[in-house]
């Protein structure tokens, strides 16, 4: 464990327990403004205690033991303790990182069982800039969780059931399985889909068949259920093409769509109406959590059957956290889904525990994703008032990409074919960093310009600083490999870089603890920076001596290789060269 505020936890506990018997107080460690780190422990602990809080500054600094690790411990205010860490002790962890595979994080002691539910958009249908950030930032919150050795479980709630697959069916007969229209879905599927409206809202036998269709389903109907998978299957051609490109780690067999959970629906209802947690109102049956009122102060129903004995969403989704309780004995579930179902997910959690289905001991989330906008503030389409397609979409980042690509300069020429791949990367790159360096619950506005930018907390700045480590490594014959050190810190900008290389696993863990990467992305692009004044100020390959060359050549080694490895954890590609 390498991280400076873990280390100083570790040892602030230690003197609280000595002092005051008090060693799992949280010695609230921060970065400070006038020291390294500071601790403000003595504040809330002066207020338990019944004591003032300088004297308990003054005790703790008494039984602290950090004298390796310190150069300065003082008491400043009414009461905060500031620590300044040593440079040998800084540059010694930094060799310890460096020499470490996993870069000093350790995996967790207490591995979790933890579904990540992401993407889960809906069969024949065109996935939108919504399902597309949602399986961006998903896909980031599980490679994250599994790198600090949680066993994530992926999962694809496919929206792939319900009414409009009888519709969907008979259109695909219509036209035959194989026929060119079929496989629009492979690769249009909002064509496929407003030709089924079309015939369904303009052709009365065509949706009586629909209708029919829909019962069949229902029933399980060996032949509709064949015609149904075909469907399933040509979406899934779909869906797989978008994730490949994006470099996305969800395959078939992560796929449980709402399906799945369709012969667990009665039970689930039947037990709700049994226990009394759902009651029939207007002949549905409904529960009422506590809590939830209408705008007219009437209590909120969560719909769990409908009066024509259908089911819906919200029935799917309680067999479902039964399911992942019972079946996968889950500890956690991040549901990474948007915020207008907010609502939804804390009916939905409220009437899981009312049921005795969603014990105290698993945290049930909703990482809520906020909208992506257009330039006139309005969810994001196109001009034509269309949803946007996503593979033009992709296409276009790429092609300015290039664009861009060809204004910055580079080293070396590219031919075409590795132009063309690092292009893809950059424009690719570029859009996912974009979903994931905000804030994941808050909108934003999807421009092209800002996001392409080789400037600033952007995909492409990273890329091309991981790339820029590279081609000094070029310049020097040196491999990053055998750069191994020794590292010492002087200078102060080889000092910072190197005390912000120590916060990587700090980072990764809160970045996991809240499900949230853009504070993954805020390390790295702070660590961008900090090595930018790292490498204006101190010459690596013309350093003054050999000593400092070896010491300077392995921080930009192991900068590189927490960069790239915190850009994988995203799922942002790292060219070689740029
Ligand atoms: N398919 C849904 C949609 O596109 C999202 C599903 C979210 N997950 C859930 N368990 N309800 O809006």
């Amino acid at each position: 464990m390498s991280d400076p505020q873990h280390v100083l936890s570790a040892r602030f506990q230690a003197a609280l327990g000595a002092a005051f018997g008090e060693p799992d107080a949280d010695p609230v460690i921060r970065p400070s403004q006038f020291a390294d780190f500071q601790a403000n422990v003595a504040l809330p602990l002066a207020k338990k205690l019944g004591r003032k809080p300088r004297d308990l500054a003054a005790e703790i600094v008494e039984r602290l033991d950090v004298a390796d690790m310190c150069e300065k411990v003082e008491i400043s205010g009414p009461g905060f303790i500031n620590v300044t860490l040593r440079d040998e002790w800084i540059a010694g962890q930094a060799q310890i990182m460096h020499g470490d595979e996993r870069l000093s994080v350790e995996p967790t002691a207490a591995p979790q069982t933890t579904v990540v539910e992401y993407s889960s958009p809906n069969v024949a249908k065109e996935m939108h800039v919504g399902h597309l950030r949602t399986t961006i930032v998903g896909d980031a919150v599980a490679r994250v969780l599994e790198f600090l050795g949680h066993n994530v479980v992926r999962d694809n709630h496919l929206g792939d059931w319900g009414t409009p697959y009888g519709m969907l069916i008979e259109h695909l007969l219509d036209v035959g399985e194989d026929s060119p229209e079929a496989l629009l879905l492979e690769t249009d599927p909002n064509a496929f889909y407003q030709a089924a409206r079309a015939k369904f809202d303009g052709d009365e036998t065509f949706a009586e068949r629909a209708r029919r269709r829909v019962v069949s389903l229902q029933a399980g109907d060996p032949e509709t259920m064949r015609h149904w998978e075909r469907l399933v299957d040509l979406s899934k051609v779909y869906l797989n093409t978008i994730y490949r490109r994006l470099g996305v780690t969800l395959t078939d067999d992560d796929i449980r769509g709402e399906s799945f959970y369709n012969d667990m629906l009665a039970e689930t209802a039947d037990e709700l109406a049994a226990s009394g947690v759902a009651t029939i109102s207007d002949g549905a049956l409904c529960a009422f959590p506590p809590g939830f009122t209408g705008r007219d102060g009437d209590p909120l129903p969560m719909i769990i059957r409908k009066s024509d004995g259908g089911y819906n969403y919200s029935s799917s989704d309680l067999a479902t956290i039964r399911y992942r309780v019972d079946k996968l004995t889950v500890d956690r579930m991040i549901y990474v889904v948007g915020s207008q179902q907010a609502l939804h997910f804390q009916m939905l959690f409220a009437v899981a525990r009312m049921a005795g289905w969603l014990p105290d001991g698993v945290r049930a989330e909703h990482a809520q994703i906020g909208n992506v906008l257009g330039s006139d503030g309005k969810i994001f389409r196109t001009r034509s008032g269309k949803s946007i397609k996503l593979t033009e979409l992709l296409d276009e980042a790429v092609e300015r990409a290039g664009a861009a690509f060809d204004d910055v300069p580079h080293d070396e020429p590219f031919d075409e074919v590795a132009r063309r791949e690092v292009v893809e990367a950059v424009g690719i790159g570029a859009v996912k960093y974009a979903d994931l360096s905000v804030a994941r619950d808050s909108e934003y506005v999807f421009d092209f310009d800002r996001m392409i930018s080789f400037r600033g907390n952007t995909g492409p700045y990273l890329q091309y600083a991981t790339a820029r480590i590279r081609s000094i490594f070029r310049k020097g014959g040196v491999a990053p490999e055998d750069a191994i050190g020794p590292i010492s810190v002087e200078h102060t900008a080889e000092r910072a870089l190197a005390l912000h290389l120590l916060g990587f696993g700090a980072a990764l863990a809160t970045a996991a603890e809240a499900a949230e990467p853009h504070r993954l992305c805020a390390y790295l692009f702070d660590l961008a920076s900090a090595y930018t004044t790292f490498y204006e100020n101190c010459p690596v390959l013309k350093a003054p001596d050999e000593d400092t060359r070896t010491s300077r050549l392995a921080l930009c080694a192991l900068t590189l290789r927490t960069l790239s490895k915190g850009l994988d954890l995203l799922g942002v590609i790292t060219p070689e060269r740029m």
